[in-house]
This record gives C-alpha cells, structure tokens and sequence, in this order.
C-alpha cells in the first residue's frame, strides 16, 4: 500500500505527452489502456529522433564514431536497467523483444537443458498467455508436468494450496508479479521464499510491475525477472530479461547468429559471454536506447509517488462505478494495481468497448490473453480499464458518466 502523499504535478505530466491532447471520434481521448501499453514520454520519442537523424548505426560491429555513439548509448541502458531493477551487475541484463520473448528464452534455453521427465513446473491461475504457453512447450519437449495455482474469489493467490503443491518435484516457479487481467499484485516475495525452500528456481513476469512498482531483483530475490518498456512509457520492441549470472552462464544459447559467437567455423562456434551470447543478430538500437529516458521519467516522479496517486485513481473510479447498476467488478484483490475489469448486466463487453470508443474512450475488451483465468471465472472476457499516471479524476467522472448514459440506452 502506497506510504507517501501524491504531490505530483499531473498537468505537467500531462504536457510530456502531447498524444493525449487529440479527439478521437470527435471526442477529447481518454486513454484508459495502459495495461496494454502506455503512451511514450516526450524524452523517449526524442531520443528516438536523436537516434534515427544523427547517430543511426549497428552496435558492437563497427570502429567508426557513429557506431562507437550508438554502442555506448546501448551500454549505458543496459547500466541504467542494472541500476533501475538493482540487478547485481550489468550483464545479468540480456535485451530482447519483449517480456514474451524474456519469458521464451528462459522456456527454451533453460527448459531445454534443466527440465526433465517428471519434473513439476508451478504456475498461477492468473497468468497471462505468455507465462503459460512457453511452459507447455518447454513440458511437451522434456516431459515435465504443469500444476496450477489456484486463486479465491477475489483473484487472489491461495498461498495455502500455493505451499501444498510445492515439492522436491517443483522446478520452476513462474508467476506475474501483476495480473493484467485483474490488477492483482501477488505477494511474490512471499512466492520465492516458499519456492526457495524446495530449490526451486523462481521466474517473475513483472510486464505490469514495472510501471508501478519499484523492483529489486536482489531484494526480490528472484532467478529470472522479465519486463518491457511499453508498458513503462518506453519505446515497443524492448524488453529485458533479468536472470542470474550463474544460471544465464550455465544456459545454452537459444538463437544462432552474429554477436553471439566469440569464434565461427564449420566445423564449430564458441559463444560469447553473457549478455550476448542470448542477443543474437541486430537488436532494436534505438528503441533500446530510447527505454533509458522511460525509466528516467519514472524515477524522476518516483515509484511512491506514482503508486500512490494511481491508487488514489483507483479508489475514485471503483468508488462511483459500483454505483452503476448491474455493474460487476471482476477482481476484488485486496492489494491491486489501477486495473479495474469489470462487466455490466445486460451490455456484452464489446458492445460497451465500441460505445466507449465512440466517445473517445479507449479501454480493452475480451480475455486479455489469459483464456483459463476467464473460463475459471466463467466468462469469456471483461471490459478493463487501466489507468497511468497521466490520468486524472475528471476523465473518470467522463468515463463514468459514458457508462451511465450508455446502459440507459441498453435499458
Ligand atoms: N498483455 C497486454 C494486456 O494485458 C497486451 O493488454
């Protein structure tokens, strides 16, 4: 629970990113789908800019000066993800695509080599595709089980069944920090601890953390941590996997190419060192570049600060749309981020996602990539609405108020 007062200033928030100011259906955008991705902090697209006008060159490969420019910009947000998530070195940072592509190469280099026949892999019922898919894969290639983590009523994590399904069989533990579907934040310190007692290795997906929350692999104690800078005000196409220097060493490479070799021969290749024996071919330069001017501005407002004032945004907006009749919160965790996914009697999602669009407010709609949580909770979808810290309380009152006129019609 947030500790500090919010005292930031949200119109000038506001002013960093000019996306906001347009209509959108004739309408003045709300933009309440942060949750699938965040808008981009000016910093960051001029950073791009810088990029792609004056310093546009492959990293790591050439000794001309652009090139050497854009090596050491890359470096140095590989540093500032180092300092940001308080990993214990730099190369523990390996870049990739996304928190997808994180949480795949984890799946396929270390599944591959580590996970055996009758081996247990622990995930929550929560999880979005992509922290389940990767493991199905990894269990079909080694013959290692699946088990579920169930969650109450509310959304939550049943730590009690959590602790009877931990075993000397339990290998891994892959859970969100922040369910995207219901803003639940898990108790994963509590989570590493107990996988830590059987010696399990512990995956956190923190794609909805990151935002939010400040992360501290070391306090966290985590093996593997994956995030993306989307959803962080940050360029697309990046993310990070955190893991372990002993474990990144001990996993082979799971792509083939340039940057990832020290020596090619046909007859064989040696690897590089971590990083980059997991950073094969020519990575988003830019765009990686760019992610360091995300975090700047996040910890230039402060985790406290931000979390606090979307909880404020959270309350508020949970505080008038229960008011709505027939309104149905799906997700009722105690400790949430600013997610609320919700149904209304009689409106089926899509319409309500289309009728809010129509009045320039953009929120998601369906199953959010996490098809068993919504056939557990017997739906095929929500309407969800997730609020960054340049939202405000009068665009809830309008998203409020777009509710109450649309159900009208409805009824
Ligand atoms: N995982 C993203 C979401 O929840 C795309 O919308």
């Amino acid at each position: 629970m947030p500790t500090v007062t919010s005292t930031l200033d949200i119109q000038k928030i506001r002013s960093q990113f000019p996306v906001l100011d347009q209509e959108v259906n004739g309408k003045p955008l709300i933009y309440f789908d942060n949750a699938a991705t965040s808008q981009t902090a000016n910093q960051v697209v001029q950073s791009l800019i810088q990029f792609y006008q004056k310093d546009h060159a492959n990293i790591h490969r050439g000794i001309h000066t652009l090139a050497e420019r854009s090596t050491k910009a890359f470096e140095e947000t590989r540093e500032r993800v180092h300092e940001f998530i308080n990993s214990g070195e730099a190369d523990e940072i390996i870049f990739t695509k996304g928190t997808t592509e994180s949480i795949n190469l984890v799946a396929q280099s270390w599944g591959t080599k580590f996970l055996k026949e009758g081996d247990e892999i622990l995930i929550s019922q929560l999880e979005h595709h992509s922290n389940i898919v990767p493991w199905q894969l990894a269990a079909e290639r080694s013959g290692a089980v699946i088990k579920v983590i169930p969650i109450n009523e509310k959304g939550e994590i049943r730590m009690d069944e959590y602790r009877n399904l931990l075993s000397d069989r339990t290998r891994l533990v892959a859970v969100n920090y922040v369910s995207n579907s219901l803003g639940t934040i898990n108790p994963v310190k509590e989570i590493i601890e107990a996988a830590q007692e059987v010696k399990a290795i512990t995956l956190i997906d923190a794609a909805q953390a990151a935002p939010h929350i400040k992360i501290d692999v070391q306090e966290l104690n985590c093996d593997f941590l994956a995030l993306s800078s989307h959803k962080m005000y940050g360029p697309t196409g990046v993310g990070v996997l955190y893991g372990r220097r002993d474990l990144l060493e001990a996993m082979p490479p799971y792509q083939g190419g340039g940057e990832m070799i020290k020596d090619v021969s046909f007859s064989g290749t040696t690897y590089n060192d971590i990083p980059y024996k997991f950073e094969a071919g020519t990575p988003n330069i830019g765009e990686v570049i760019a992610f360091k001017y995300a975090m700047d501005f996040i910890d230039e407002l402060g985790h406290e600060h931000i979390q606090t004032y979307e909880h404020e945004l959270l309350e508020y907006a949970n505080n008038k749309l229960r008011s709505i009749p027939g309104f149905r919160p799906i997700g009722t965790a105690d400790e949430k981020a600013s997610v609320i996914s919700f149904l209304i009697d009689n409106v089926h999602q899509y319409d309500l996602g289309q009728l809010l669009d129509a009045r320039g407010i953009a929120v998601r709609t369906g199953h959010h990539c996490t098809q068993p949580l919504m056939d557990h909770l017997g739906i095929d979808g929500t309407v969800r609405a997730s609020f960054a810290v340049y939202n405000t309380k009068e665009e809830i009152d309008v998203f409020y108020d777009a509710l109450v006129s649309i159900i009208k019609k409805f009824g």
